[in-house]
């Protein structure tokens, strides 16, 4: 089977990413990975034996001077693709589209993007069906894919009426705490509703969702909270089993010790990541509404970015999705109770 070639445009958080997961997928091989800096990150990449080009010429030189053995331009990696992942900052990917276009390449941007450059904006476990054949999408934000994940899940299940939640959101990405960030204070978005709710209407159009969202003085993960009205009564073991049926939805417990964003960041670190819901989900408040503790630990999202590059082999998205967590899943293996089958054969009973 030939496997899917994919590049990597902007190797950041996301696309360092986007690249090991694509390296672990058994029907993808990472083409290379395109950037315009020469620090440690792309240093390591080289090292690391990834074929690194430099993305615009003037950035060729500074990263040979910078030891890294440049595999050539952006043009030429796409030449060498079947589909880009473009992992640029904000704005930057937009000016991009034109270049894969022209390249004749199928592309994939992320959530700094807005729905309106490729029209279609994707959860794998939500929306899979309508971006095969698409010769673009966007991959939404970490929180808005929690969003999806977890209230599709409800709606999926017939049991969501509406949700309210709050997104504490972390200050920085760690790599970047030196330069950006804030101590000793929380700071409210000044717009409410903040983007997350409608964003997650992109892919679920009739989701009645209302987020609001502050920034609070941490930079290990995001942490959302919920009010969800249920359609109907419902028993706690009801909205549990509607969050076992969606995939890449983990389970924790306080009573093991994962109490806080902390302790779920750390057993992230032992884990292939996705959205956790807290142990007491189900405990309800009133007839029919739901309080939903949700973590999500930072976008560890990076399984989403499988697409059809025009063959017939992926229109399954369940199937592919459950293959794509199988290719995550080796550090998971040490941790079978975060996994969905993990959560089936669990040695911590859901109780
Ligand atoms: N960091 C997160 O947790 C997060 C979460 C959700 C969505 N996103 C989205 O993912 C995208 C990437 O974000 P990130 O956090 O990885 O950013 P980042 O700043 O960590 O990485 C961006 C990379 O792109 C490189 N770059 C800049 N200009 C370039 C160009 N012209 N050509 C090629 N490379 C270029 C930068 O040098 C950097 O290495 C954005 O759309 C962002 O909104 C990020």
């Amino acid at each position: 089977m030939d496997r899917i070639r994919v590049a990597v445009n902007g190797y950041g958080v996301i696309g360092k990413r986007v690249a090991d997961a694509v390296r672990l997928q058994d029907d993808m091989t990472l083409a290379g990975v395109a950037d315009i800096v020469d620090d440690y990150r792309l240093q390591v990449a080289a090292r690391a034996g990834l074929a690194v080009h430099a993305a615009t010429p003037q950035a060729e030189a500074p990263m040979r001077a910078a030891g890294i053995a440049v595999a050539g331009g952006l043009a030429e990696l796409l030449a060498q693709s079947d589909v880009v992942v473009d992992c640029t900052p904000k704005k930057v990917a937009a000016i991009n589209k034109g270049v894969y276009e022209a390249a004749g390449l199928k592309a994939i941007f992320h959530g700094g993007e807005s729905h309106a450059l490729t029209g279609h904006s994707f959860v794998a476990q939500a929306n899979y069906a309508s971006a095969l054949g698409r010769s673009s999408t966007r991959v939404v934000s970490c929180n808005t894919t929690s969003i999806v994940r977890t209230l599709g899940a409800l709606r999926t299940a017939g049991l969501l009426k509406r949700a309210r939640g709050t997104l504490i959101r972390r200050a920085s990405d760690p790599w970047e705490a030196h330069a950006e960030g804030i101590v000793n204070t929380v700071v409210p978005e000044k717009v409410i509703p903040s983007h997350q709710g409608p964003d997650a209407r992109t892919v679920l159009p009739d989701l009645d969702v209302v987020t609001i969202a502050v920034k609070a003085a941490h930079n290990s993960s995001h942490l959302h909270t919920w009010w969800v009205e249920l359609t109907r009564p419902a028993t706690r073991d009801e909205v549990l089993a509607a969050f076992q049926a969606a995939p890449r939805i983990a389970f924790v417990r306080s009573s093991d010790g994962i109490v806080a964003l902390n302790s779920t960041v750390e057993l992230a670190r032992r884990h292939v990541g996705g959205g956790a819901v807290g142990g007491r989900a189900g405990r309800r408040r009133r007839p029919g509404v739901l309080h939903l503790p949700g973590l999500q630990p930072g976008n560890r999202d990076p399984g989403n970015h499988r697409r059809d590059p025009g063959s017939d082999r992926h229109r399954d998205g369940p199937r592919e999705v459950h293959r794509e967590d199988r290719c995550l899943a080796g550090s998971a293996a040490r941790f079978p109770a975060l996994t969905q089958q993990g959560l089936e054969g669990s040695q911590w009973p859901l109780t």
